[in-house]
């Protein structure tokens, strides 16, 4: 399998680029904070845990997030790859989830660290839109949020409840301080590939798409 991690602040793109890359390179896409958000949705015993978390935009226990991770990755049948968006946010993750893939004699292909200034994540986020179905992130501007529908699955638009400007901080905060050592744990290893994320959307999933295939 090819593992690809997306590693960025909150507003970077990861779920946009996520998405766009994994289908046109035919991978699997695991976003921690929708499988988290589905089960808040199910009402189960896994959203109940995770709802006040994600409420105060803090991390969910790192105990908790490596077991969903890991039994959705065991759950994976017949793909050459994931991308991992949003996983691992933290030293104990990272090494968990190395641990876990030297078991099945694998590891992480690339990581694709989204860089964009804090300016432009608080901008981004404030004036997201997610279609309620199927995720997709949109821009306060564009035709669907105008429509309040989404283009891919007609689904309902809303605003997540933890982009309000306070919760925001919070989670750059908890960014900062938390997953931003990744950044060289992973670059140490010679796996990281820092992209721009400041260019057009298309732009960036071309620099993404080509640092993967390059392998640097
Ligand atoms: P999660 O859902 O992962 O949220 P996040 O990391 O805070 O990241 P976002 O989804 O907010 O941003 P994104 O990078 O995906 O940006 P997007 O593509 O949407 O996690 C939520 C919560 O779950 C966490 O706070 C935590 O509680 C919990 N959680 C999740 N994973 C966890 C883990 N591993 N451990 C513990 N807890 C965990 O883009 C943002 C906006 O910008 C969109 O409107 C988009 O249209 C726009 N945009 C994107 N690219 C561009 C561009 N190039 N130019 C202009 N606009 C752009
Ligand atoms: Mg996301």
């Amino acid at each position: 399998m090819y593992n690809v991690i997306f590693l960025g602040a909150p507003g970077s793109g990861k779920g946009t680029q996520g998405e766009v890359v994994a289908k046109e390179l035919k991978l699997a896409h695991m976003a921690t904070g929708d499988l988290f958000r589905k089960a808040i949705e199910r009402g189960d015993e896994l959203g109940d845990t995770v709802k006040s978390y994600m409420e105060r935009g803090e991390l969910v226990p790192d105990e908790i997030t490596i077991s969903v991770v890991l039994k959705h990755l065991a759950g994976l049948k017949d793909v050459s790859g994931i991308i991992l968006d949003g996983f691992p946010r933290s030293l104990r993750q990272a090494e968990a989830l190395d641990e876990a893939l030297v078991k099945q004699g694998e590891g992480i292909g690339r990581v694709i660290y989204i860089n964009v200034p804090e300016d432009e994540l608080v901008r981004r986020l404030s004036g997201r839109w997610v279609c309620r179905s199927c995720q997709s992130p949109y821009q306060c501007g564009c035709a669907e949020v105008a429509e309040g529908k989404c283009s891919r699955c007609q689904g309902e638009l809303y605003q997540r409840p933890d982009d309000t400007p306070e919760t925001v901080k919070e989670r750059l905060k908890v960014y900062f301080s938390k997953t931003a050592p990744l950044i060289e744990y992973y670059r140490s290893k010679g796996k990281l590939s820092e992209i721009d994320g400041m260019a057009e959307i298309t732009e960036v999933t071309k620099r993404i798409i080509s640092a993967i295939k390059c392998g640097k």
